[in-house]
């Protein structure tokens, strides 16, 4: 017999690039389990992307079956969805898969890029989007298939973005939210459906794409099949959730109507997001604006190659140390690195500069620089590309601190870097579970055990241990110059 039920619980699924994980979150919002599991990432050619939708579902169904297994004796009410945004999962009006996703960041799409343009002057698009086109978004992805692949094309009745694909395979229904919408690259920001002026303008129907619903909406149910491979209850509500970035933020607490607190992830890209109630974007589109789960708005600047740099240096210059020591030898170079600067756009960059063929440097190396300089000089220039996106955001915003997130931010030497580049008070959260956690956080409104954000937020553990900024004038030179070297060694590839 059944033991008694003791907990609700409410899961949150986030469909990453390395691999999925799901968490189990109680009424509030403490941890309770967990589980993960990685899939391939492909790239048939160099700048290409793809993953087959097949293994995240595969994935998806190993972490869920494990949870199950580890929650037997509790009431599992809901599941929230997240992942990893822009990606391209094409169907046939059976739903079958036609080809592999190609992912946020593939770069195969710089022609089609040029054509979105040409059609629809940038300004406008910005206007009615947020964004210009950007290579690792979805409408230049469908592009290319159009004039790629065109057999593979007239097939396609719907595109669907990674997360709402595993809606789909979960509920069988397809669907999408604005926080994953809005990367698309077609989305019209005042009324959060498809700008149909836009489809036209590039000969794209706007049946293409699935309905847009809330964040927190009800998408569909557990399907009796999934149930049975899941262990999960038949009939279990799938709320629709949000893109990583959007649903990572909310576990944090950060809501679009509190505008002085936004986030700072040093993961393999760095993150700066920033909330706003109004969609403002960069007249000039070198930061994105999506929009955010709670029904406000955000910017959101990444740097491709953060912890990602620091993760390339030591592989290829200092494997035999770890982290720890990283950061430790780097902390004995003087403050800027005795005059050595480091470019970090290792796989070209995004904000501000929106530029796939960036590539990274030291400049200003001499006989005086050793080890200890070359890896400070990796943290300050990684600091450097995140107040270059910084600089466009804050006068947007209102912003005065970030919480701190992603592997990068255990080092406390580098966010006293990155506070003092940037010029802002950092704050570290008790605990960081990522988007998987914000998925379940939209999944406790979605089923109304909170009537809203604000409400939830409350409960949730609160922000510890904060870095004030300190004055560095070194850092104001050093970034003039280091804004300067992106437009001197650009070149034409
Ligand atoms: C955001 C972006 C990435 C992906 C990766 O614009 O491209 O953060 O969402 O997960």
């Amino acid at each position: 017999m059944k033991d008694k039920v003791t907990q609700s619980i409410v899961l949150g699924l986030d469909l990453g690039t390395s691999g999925v994980r799901a968490i189990a979150v109680d009424r509030q919002g403490r941890l309770v389990a967990q589980s993960s599991q990685a899939y391939p990432l492909y790239t048939p050619r160099p700048g290409w992307t793809e993953q087959h939708p097949d293994d995240w579902v595969k994935a998806s169904i190993a972490v869920l079956q494990d949870i199950a297994l580890k929650l037997q004796n509790a009431e599992i009410v809901a599941l929230g969805l997240s992942g990893q945004m822009h990606g391209m999962t094409a169907l046939d009006r059976s739903g079958a898969v036609i080809r592999p996703a190609i992912l946020w960041n593939d770069q195969r799409t710089k022609d089609a890029v040029a054509e979105i343009e040409a059609n629809i002057p940038r300004h406008e698009l910005i206007q009615r989007t947020g964004n210009r086109a950007v290579t690792g978004f979805q409408l230049p992805k469908l592009l290319w298939l159009k004039h790629q692949e065109p057999e593979a094309f007239d097939r396609t009745h719907t595109v669907l973005l990674p997360k709402d694909y595993l809606g789909f395979a979960l509920t069988g229904n397809q669907f999408t939210e604005p926080s994953d919408a809005s990367g698309v690259g077609c989305l019209n920001l005042s009324d959060r459906q498809w700008d149909t002026d836009i489809l036209s303008a590039i000969g794209l129907s706007p049946n293409l794409f699935p309905a847009v619903v809330k964040s927190t909406d009800v998408v569909g149910h557990l399907t009796a099949e999934m149930a049975n491979l899941t262990h999960l209850p038949v009939r279990l509500p799938i709320v629709a959730g949000g893109g990583d970035n959007a649903a990572a933020a909310i576990g944090l607490g950060i809501l679009s109507n509190h505008t002085s607190r936004g986030s700072l992830s040093l993961g393999t890209s760095g993150v700066i997001l920033a909330p706003l109630t109004q969609p403002t974007p960069d007249p000039e589109g070198r930061v994105h604006l999506f929009c955010h789960v709670d029904g406000g708005y955000h910017l959101l600047g990444v740097t491709l190659s953060a912890a990602g740099s620091l993760r390339w240096y030591r592989e290829t210059c200092a494997p035999e140390l770890t982290y720890e020591q990283l950061s430790d030898l780097a902390a004995t170079a003087p403050v800027g690195s005795e005059d050595l600067i480091f470019l970090p756009h290792l796989s070209g960059e995004r904000s501000p500069y929106l530029d796939p063929d960036a590539r990274g440097a030291w400049i200003g190396l001499s006989l005086a620089h050793q080890r200890s300089h070359l890896v400070r000089a990796v943290l300050e220039g990684v600091a450097f590309s995140l107040r270059a996106a910084f600089e466009v955001i804050r006068p947007l915003t209102m912003l005065d601190e970030f919480v701190t997130t992603g592997g990068g931010a255990n080092s406390l030497f580098w966010r006293h870097i990155v506070a003092d580049v940037l010029q802002v008070r950092l704050v570290q959260p008790s605990a960081a579970e990522g988007a998987a956690y914000g998925a379940a956080i939209v999944a406790m409104v979605g089923i109304g055990w909170y009537a809203d954000f604000e409400t939830l937020i409350e409960k949730l553990p609160p922000i510890e241990a904060a870095i004030e900024p300190t004055r560095q004038l070194v850092y104001n030179e050093q970034f003039d110059r280091y804004q300067s070297l992106y437009r001197v060694l650009k070149t034409d590839r």
